[in-house]
């Protein structure tokens, strides 16, 4: 399908954060939507109810990439194909690396690389067979910036920009988009836990002297799902108030 109209989207991690206003916006502009989270919660029960035949939820958990692979199958059985995936769900767990038991980091790199790679296939396939779409990954400004107690999350919010470029030269002929969108910090459950001296120093760096807002995201990665991207790919807009500038 061609990006011209909507079609049938998958957003990772759709319960909550910045996956939440995604669904939301996407729906608005006449998308179906399929995601997954480890839990429903209010939003997604929600949203079941007011829009049972464009909206699709399944329980998976991006520590489990085989839970991961089955839920694009889920969304590809229940609307026929995707046309967008945004690989938006990540973990972030603080802590100094030599000092993290070493499956943690493990777990961190299986949920924000393996995962994202078993579905960006998953999705890929289907764009292939369908022809054409587009795939969005969601990274962060700490893989672009070192920062302290965050390196196996960077390392794979990195990774994630090798899986965009690689792909955007291999899926482009088949009429397939990649992309990276980079945020820096903005409120969300993940953000919850910053304290109020580390948010200060955050905006005292940030040359528009402020926390982004998941909904100035959602826009960039909703410019680069419409047709007014139609020739971008490969590339990462980084969308973070200029903090890494
Ligand atoms: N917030 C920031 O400042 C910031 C900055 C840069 C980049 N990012 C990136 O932006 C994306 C969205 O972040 P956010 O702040 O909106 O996150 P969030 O508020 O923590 O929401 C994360 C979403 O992913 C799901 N999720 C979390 N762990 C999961 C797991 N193990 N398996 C399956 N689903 C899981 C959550 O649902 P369940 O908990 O029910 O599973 C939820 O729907 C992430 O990739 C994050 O790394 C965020």
């Amino acid at each position: 399908m061609s990006d011209t109209t909507a079609g049938v989207a998958l957003v990772s991690g759709g319960s909550r954060g910045l996956g939440q206003t995604l669904v939301t916006r996407l729906l608005a502009e006449g998308w179906q939507v399929a995601t997954f989270s480890r839990t429903a919660g209010d939003f997604v029960e929600q949203t079941l109810k007011a829009e049972p035949d464009r909206f699709f939820w399944t329980e998976a958990d991006l520590l489990r990439p085989e839970t991961v692979r089955a839920a694009g199958k889920a969304a590809i059985d229940r609307f026929g194909r995707i046309d967008l995936l945004v690989n938006n769900a990540g973990v972030l767990e603080q802590g100094l690396f030599v000092t993290m038991p070493p499956r943690r980091a493990e777990d961190l790199v299986t949920a924000n690389l393996t995962s994202p790679v078993v579905l960006a296939q998953v999705a890929a396939r289907s764009m292939v067979a369908s022809g054409g779409g587009q795939i969005i990954n969601i990274s962060s400004v700490n893989a672009v910036r070192g920062y302290r107690g965050v390196a196996a999350y960077s390392a794979a919010k990195a990774g994630l920009d090798g899986l965009t470029h690689s792909l955007a030269r291999e899926l482009g002929p088949a009429g397939i988009r990649v992309n990276t969108v980079v945020p820096g910090f903005f409120d969300s459950d993940m953000t919850e836990g910053v304290g109020p001296e580390y948010r200060e120093r955050i905006q005292r760096r940030t040359p528009l002297g402020r926390l982004g807002d998941r909904a100035e995201v959602a826009d960039a990665v909703l410019f680069l799902a419409s047709p007014r991207a139609g020739f971008v790919t490969g590339q990462r807009l980084v969308i973070d108030g200029g903090i890494t500038c």
